[in-house]
């Protein structure tokens, strides 16, 4: 794509985001008391599992492959988040009728105004799509959709409590909710989509047995695995569908709902709740520890001369190390890698086995955000205390308006306590930002950022970032500035 047409549709993308939601700070502050971060806030078996199928995909397309076979389940999708949203939205695509219901009553206000409260690439065109055909409906009634439904996907959050492990009161309330349906003594399949702790699917299972034991159900677990960003393209394309269950009458459901897919040839695995619950976390943390790793030889290659993309991109080129998830950036965070990682060592505490591994991946994170502003000192040669810094970037990467464990968060308390002026800047992040930390300077744009700034930070790998016209010394923690 032309850049004059990429940067043409990010402005569009931003003018349309701002003017739903955006209301720019005008005042410049410094040297204010960090306010404090609430990152922990409120938060049957098959013997052998197999691969059905383990070809790559043979349709490019995007588009599920619907033919005469496809059969339409009514589904309840409970949690209309970053995840729950793609797949409603991408199940209505394949032509489910899709009940997305959420404890949060703005969120449905909005969407059923049209508005998609998040911003993720095409999921507003195709959803707007699907609820004008009324295959997508949405709802605070959560107990009327489930009534009517036959699946219901479990999508609530379960962010990282203060102990470390994920709260999972959302995924309780749900099931209590769901357990009162059940009475009708109609079969359902629960699927948990959510990333749930270890043994979470069991723990379901039992707790629907004593709240309703005339219920008639089965408990699919089937993590999800797409990225923000791309999230529906990922759900529309996963390198693998994982589904973890004893009954063959639930998984015969779950592959007529996923079939579309599997016309495609992605990869179907079939396994035990458990496992299926395990390979989410190991996945996650290993992306962490691939993460982790490049960052910490980024640092080393800094101090030996060596060029850090060089040596990635020699690394990459060797197949059994592959060349994703090998860029080096400011520290990983989104709402995922730090929350499962850490859940991850909470359940191995608890069962006496220590991932060392995983703990150093979280150690050596929190030790590459904490590395930024000295490294920033070095660029200005000095104090930072009442300098102009330009923070350009705040989701925690590109295309996203998530802020979770960003490091632009711990970056600008730690700039904060350095009282440093601060004039940050993000295409779609600003509104999520200021809810968190109000009081510094947004800039209306990256220019109006850059401008009279003493240096720049550039934290998110935004596409506009790269061809600015930097007067002033970068620090470019993503590698992007066309030099
Ligand atoms: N965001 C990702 O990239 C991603 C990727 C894979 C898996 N996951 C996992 O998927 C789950 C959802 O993540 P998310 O990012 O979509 O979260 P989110 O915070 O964006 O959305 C969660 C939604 O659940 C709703 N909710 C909470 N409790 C509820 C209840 N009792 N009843 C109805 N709705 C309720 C909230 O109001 C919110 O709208 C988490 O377990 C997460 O770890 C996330």
């Amino acid at each position: 794509m032309p850049k004059e047409k990429k940067s043409g549709m990010l402005a569009q993308i931003k003018k349309s985001f701002k003017s739903k939601f955006m209301t720019t700070k005008t005042t410049l502050s410094r040297g204010k008391k960090p306010p404090r971060i609430d990152s922990h806030a409120s938060p049957l078996q098959t013997d052998i599992p197999r691969i059905l199928k383990t070809h790559a995909p043979k349709n490019p397309s995007l588009a599920p492959i619907i033919d005469s076979t496809f059969h339409a389940y009514p589904i309840t999708v409970i949690g209309t988040g970053y995840v729950g949203l793609v797949m409603g939205t991408a199940f209505a695509e394949f032509g489910h009728t899709v009940h997305c219901v959420d404890i949060n009553q703005e969120k449905i206000n909005l969407l059923n105004t049209g508005i998609v409260p998040i911003y993720e690439p095409e999921l507003e065109e195709v959803l707007k799509k699907n609820k004008s055909c009324k295959r997508l409906i949405f709802s605070t009634n959560i107990e009327m959709a489930l009534k009517q439904s036959k699946v219901i996907f479990l999508a609530v959050g379960t962010p990282m409590l203060a102990d470390g492990t994920a709260d999972v009161s959302g995924i309780l309330a749900s099931v209590k909710t769901i357990a009162d349906v059940l009475r009708d003594q109609t079969y359902r399949v629960i699927c948990i989509k959510s990333t749930v702790p270890i043994g979470t699917a069991a723990a379901v299972k039992k707790m629907l047995s004593q709240l309703c034991p005339q219920g008639v159900f089965d408990i699919v677990s089937n993590p999800e695995f797409l990225r923000e960003g791309c999230a529906l393209k990922d759900f529309m394309m996963p390198d693998r569908i994982v589904l973890g269950s004893s009954s063959e009458k639930a998984l015969t459901i779950l592959k007529e709902i996923y079939q579309p897919l599997l016309q495609r040839n992605i990869p179907l695995f079939i396994t035990d709740n458990i496992t299926a619950e395990t390979i989410k976390y190991a996945s996650n943390a290993f992306l962490a520890v691939k993460l982790a790793y490049i960052n910490e030889i980024a640092d080393f290659c800094e101090k030996t001369g060596a060029n850090i993309f060089d040596v990635a991109h020699g690394m990459g080129l060797d197949s059994r190390i592959g060349n994703k998830f090998l860029t080096p950036g400011p520290g990983f965070g989104g709402s995922c890698f730090p929350k499962d990682s850490t859940a991850l060592l909470k359940k191995a505490a608890e069962v006496g086995t220590p991932l060392r591994i995983v703990q150093a991946s979280l150690d050596a994170n929190k030790a590459r955000k904490k590395g930024i502003v000295p490294k920033l000192k070095n660029l200005v040669a000095g104090s930072l205390s009442g300098k102009t810094i330009a923070v350009l970037g705040l989701a925690f990467k590109a295309n996203t308006d998530d802020i979770r464990e960003s490091a632009a968060l711990d970056v600008i308390y730690d700039l904060l306590q350095e009282k440093a002026y601060i004039k940050a800047y993000d295409p779609l992040a600003i509104e999520n930002m200021q809810k968190i930390i109000p009081d510094i300077y947004y800039a209306h744009s990256a220019e109006d950022a850059l401008h009279n700034a003493d240096a720049a930070l550039v934290l998110t790998e935004w596409q506009e970032f790269k061809t600015l016209n930097y007067q002033i010394p970068i620090l470019d923690t993503r590698n992007i500035v066309k030099k």
